[in-house]
């Protein structure tokens, strides 16, 4: 009898093992990546230079004897998917590698925009968006990582850099197109809610039409990062999900290329968060009765 039932126990505990396995797998966050491939020819702010990307070795080197690969790049800190520092509008603010490492992760939101902005290439997006957005999902949580998705970003690489930038003059900030957060909705962030990083589909914060870059200067003297040109909001959820924005940790930078990625976690708040595994409660609690009987 006693045999008997530690045989039941120990199938059980497999049992409970494996439908915990299969549980945890069904659980797997699903990971977007937000990045961009740095490649020649991708669209870059007017006042920054082109990426450049030589190819230094490819194929066995004297030096070593053995097949290798490297190149070497050439680029502004603000190239590609890539995150300001507060330094980069604001004297004595954080500079790249000042920024607190737990500053650069929170909950995702993603703000869709698209149909806000009708047939303006220079929409702002307003405290009215934000709080449409909010009526339908809640409030942003606290430390939250913002995305606007405007739609520029399916133009990033698809119809080339004129139709992301709005211009075909690469070099002229006075001729970009793109939309961007209006000054009073940055200032309504700032006041109202508590945001670590606003990011954009597009290659500014601000408005392609602005010449006074307030978003910018709203935003990062109150250590609200900014993220530019992030890519692939479609497959971001609007809440449940934790993003993170990792810089290339470049001393005294004022920016860096980052790879950014969301984690679809169904997190929706600032604190950590689990989902409740299902099968192994079940499981727990069947166990529980039949070591009973
Ligand atoms: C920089 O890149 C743009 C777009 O790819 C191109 O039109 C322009 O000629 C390049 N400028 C230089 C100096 O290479
Ligand atoms: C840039 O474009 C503006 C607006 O058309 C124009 O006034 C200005 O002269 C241009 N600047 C350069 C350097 O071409």
């Amino acid at each position: 009898m006693a045999a008997q039932r530690r045989t039941v126990t120990v199938i059980t505990i497999l049992f409970g093992v494996l439908l915990g396995c299969l549980g945890r797998s069904d659980d797997d966050p699903r990971l977007i990546d937000l990045t961009w491939t740095l490649k020649i020819g991708i669209p870059v702010h007017p006042i920054y230079p082109n990426y450049t990307f030589t190819i230094i070795n490819r194929g066995v080197t004297g030096a070593l004897g053995v097949y290798l690969e490297s190149n070497e790049i050439y680029m502004s800190e603000h190239t590609g998917t890539h995150i300001d520092a507060p330094a980069h509008f604001a004297q004595g603010a954080w500079r790249l590698d000042q920024i607190p490492f737990g500053h650069l992760t929170g909950p995702g939101v993603m703000i869709d925009v698209r149909d806000k902005i009708g047939d303006n290439p220079d929409y702002p997006v307003t405290p009215q968006d934000l709080q449409d957005w909010e009526r339908e999902y809640g409030r942003i949580p606290d430390g939250a990582i913002l995305m606007l998705r405007t739609g520029w970003g399916e133009q990033f690489w698809e119809e080339g850099p004129a139709a992301y930038l709005g211009t075909d003059h690469t070099r002229n900030a006075s001729l970009l197109h793109s939309p961007g957060l209006h000054p009073a909705a940055a200032q309504w962030i700032v006041d109202n809610r508590d945001v670590k990083a606003v990011g954009f589909d597009t290659i500014s914060a601000d408005p392609g039409d602005s010449t006074t870059y307030e978003t910018h200067l709203i935003l990062l003297p109150n250590n609200v990062l900014i993220l530019e040109n992030v890519a692939h909001l479609d497959e971001m959820p609007p809440t449940g999900s934790t993003v993170y924005a990792m810089p290339i940790k470049i001393g005294d930078g004022s920016g860096a290329p980052s790879r950014v990625f969301a984690i679809v976690d169904d997190r929706t708040s600032a604190g950590v968060t689990t989902t409740p595994n299902l099968i192994f409660i079940v499981t727990s609690v069947i166990m529980i009765i039949l070591q009973a009987l």
